[in-house]
């Protein structure tokens, strides 16, 4: 697919990784609507984007913007599932008294990585088919689905979304519809820095063949790749650097 003038959803691109896919696809020529629930960050962007303040695990919401989007732009050609949230919580931990991992955590980290995919997509979906619009959908998913020890909640839903790319891009490949996935390794973001502390990022450098944390503009190159691709479907692109192969 040809970036330029597509109409393009980056969600959780107020920060981190999401804000740097956002500002390559403009570079290249996207109009960029950005969903995020972070408003200070939404009011901090420097690029003029569409962006909206919503929370993706509220359907209701979603669904609105998703409307407005289209009566707006017409019609939506490229999807970036990017919003997620890290979490760290072992299986049980036998330092604490309360051992077992906690199921309320267990059922947040699913919401928020995993329903906020299946929500959002679903509804671009609908107006993709509705209005035959040859589309694309990237899910930024982690080598996190392949089994990360203390990522209990976070790997299951990482690997969920990998078996959802996998699924639609059976069931929409007939429309015209591609889906992909990236995964990251750990990457040079504020977020690895607050979930891991400085030992786990030196022994997790140790671990990677490149021994770096990749660059943000690598992932970014890695959307555009997956988007202009006309023949990439339902496949998973790792990024990190030679750590799980
Ligand atoms: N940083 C890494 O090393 C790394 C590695 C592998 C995978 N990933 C994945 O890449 C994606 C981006 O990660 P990041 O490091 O940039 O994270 P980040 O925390 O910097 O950014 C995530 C963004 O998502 C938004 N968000 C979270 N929950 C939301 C919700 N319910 N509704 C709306 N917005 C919401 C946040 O406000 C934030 O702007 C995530 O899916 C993450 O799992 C990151």
């Amino acid at each position: 697919l040809v970036i330029k003038n597509k109409v393009v959803i980056v969600t959780g691109a107020a920060n981190g990784l999401g804000l740097v896919i956002a500002k390559s696809l403009h570079a290249s020529g996207a109009i960029v609507c950005i969903l995020d629930k972070d408003e200070t960050a939404i009011q901090k962007l420097s690029i003029d984007f569409d962006a909206y303040c919503v929370d993706l695990t509220d359907e209701a919401a979603v669904w609105e913007v998703i409307d407005k989007i289209t009566f707006k732009h017409g019609e939506i050609h490229i999807l970036v599932n990017n919003a997620g949230l890290i979490h760290n919580e072992a299986i049980i931990n036998p330092f604490k008294e309360n051992m077992r991992h906690s199921y309320d955590n267990f059922r947040r980290i699913l919401r928020v990585n995993l329903d906020t995919v299946f929500i959002t997509s679903s509804l671009v979906i609908e107006k993709m088919v509705k209005r035959r619009t040859q589309g694309v959908i990237v899910n930024i998913t982690s080598i996190s689905s392949k089994g990360n020890s203390g990522q209990t909640a976070y790997s299951a839903a990482k690997a969920a979304v990998l078996s959802m790319t996998k699924t639609w891009s059976k069931e929409l490949g007939p429309y015209g519809i591609r889906s992909i996935a990236v995964s990251p390794g750990f990457m040079e973001t504020e977020s690895t820095h607050v979930s891991l502390n400085k030992n786990i990022v030196e022994h997790l450098i140790s671990m990677t063949p490149l021994r770096k944390l990749g660059d943000k503009n690598e992932i970014a190159r890695t959307v555009i790749f997956a988007i202009e691709n006309s023949y990439l479907n339902g496949s998973e692109i790792c990024v990190d650097g030679g750590l799980v192969i």
